[in-house]
């Protein structure tokens, strides 16, 4: 019998992860059956649930429920706990396991996909929403110089720096704040491109040689990715490979085998690219 996996969020129509795991599953010969669930914003349980109830092996999370997913699973991975959020579900007799590859699905697009280095390196962190808290574990395990968490409103980094300061070293700031400052690696982990928006990037904020990624992606440079190459960044790259990587981390879970997600990346790509055309 074909295994049943799923994406759940609200929305969902545009996700992507359906063609993902589609590839991956033709790559490794698994036989799976991976769909698209929308769930209502007040209805993420009774969705899970259903699913898991007529069979469902696993789920992928989306926004806005990675937090009701933590809370609804019987157990959870070290980084799905330090999160308190989860992209990743697994149902196994009876159980249902949290996990989130964001953070190590970040990771890894950066250092392997990117050849970026994070060890001993300045890391900006713009925004202290659910996408920023994710990826933060992962990024101190990657142990940095030091990592600053900036946001708009200063309380919400604060907080995070006051949740994740066991894991290494953490400072917290406003944007204003950041003068003076300069780092190798900037990612934006803000919505504000929802609203066609941009973090302020104050000059000198990028050093040399150094790395500006937005975690949302899209047909074009991203806002984020233009205001970055203007005020200095070296290179700039959206957060597609981020997506392929933490989609080949919860299969790599789910079937017990690693897809090459470098042939998937590109023809995303290039998929991509041709929409906008
Ligand atoms: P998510 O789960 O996507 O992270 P969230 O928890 O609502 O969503 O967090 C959104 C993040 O984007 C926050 O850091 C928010 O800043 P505030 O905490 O100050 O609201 C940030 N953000 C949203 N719109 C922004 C904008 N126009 N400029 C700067 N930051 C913005």
């Amino acid at each position: 019998m074909t295994d049943r996996y799923a994406v759940i969020g609200n929305p969902i129509a545009h996700s992507r992860s359906p063609a993902i795991h589609a590839a991956f599953a033709r790559q490794t010969g698994q036989d799976i059956d991976y769909s698209r669930l929308l769930a209502p914003l007040d209805g993420f349980p009774a969705t899970a649930l259903t699913f898991f109830g007529e069979g469902g092996r696993g789920a992928n999370v989306t926004v806005p429920f990675k937090e009701a997913a933590f809370r609804l699973a019987t157990h959870a991975t070290a980084r799905a706990t330090l999160a308190e959020a989860a992209n990743t579900l697994s149902f196994s007799g009876g159980e249902l396991l949290a996990d989130n590859t964001d953070g190590p699905g970040l990771v890894r697009d950066l250092v392997h996909n990117l050849g970026a280095q994070l060890q001993r390196k300045r890391i900006l962190l713009m925004g202290a929403g659910g996408a920023a808290r994710g990826v933060l574990p992962a990024l101190m395990a990657e142990d940095p110089l030091y990592l600053v968490v900036a946001n708009r409103t200063a309380s919400r980094a604060e907080t995070l720096r006051d949740h994740f300061r066991p894991l290494g070293i953490i400072e917290a700031s406003d944007y204003a704040d950041l003068r003076g400052l300069k780092f190798d690696l900037v990612i934006n982990a803000t919505s504000a491109s929802l609203a066609g928006e941009v973090p302020p990037l104050p000059p000198g904020l990028f050093a040399a040689g150094s790395l500006a990624y937005d975690m949302v992606y899209g047909a074009a440079p991203t806002p984020f990715m233009l205001a970055a190459r203007e005020a200095g960044a070296s290179r700039w790259i959206d957060g597609l490979g981020m997506l392929v990587e933490q989609a080949a981390l919860s299969f790599a879970l789910w079937r017990d085998v690693r897809p090459d997600t470098a042939p998937v990346l590109a023809a995303l790509r290039t998929e991509l690219t041709h929409t906008q055309a």
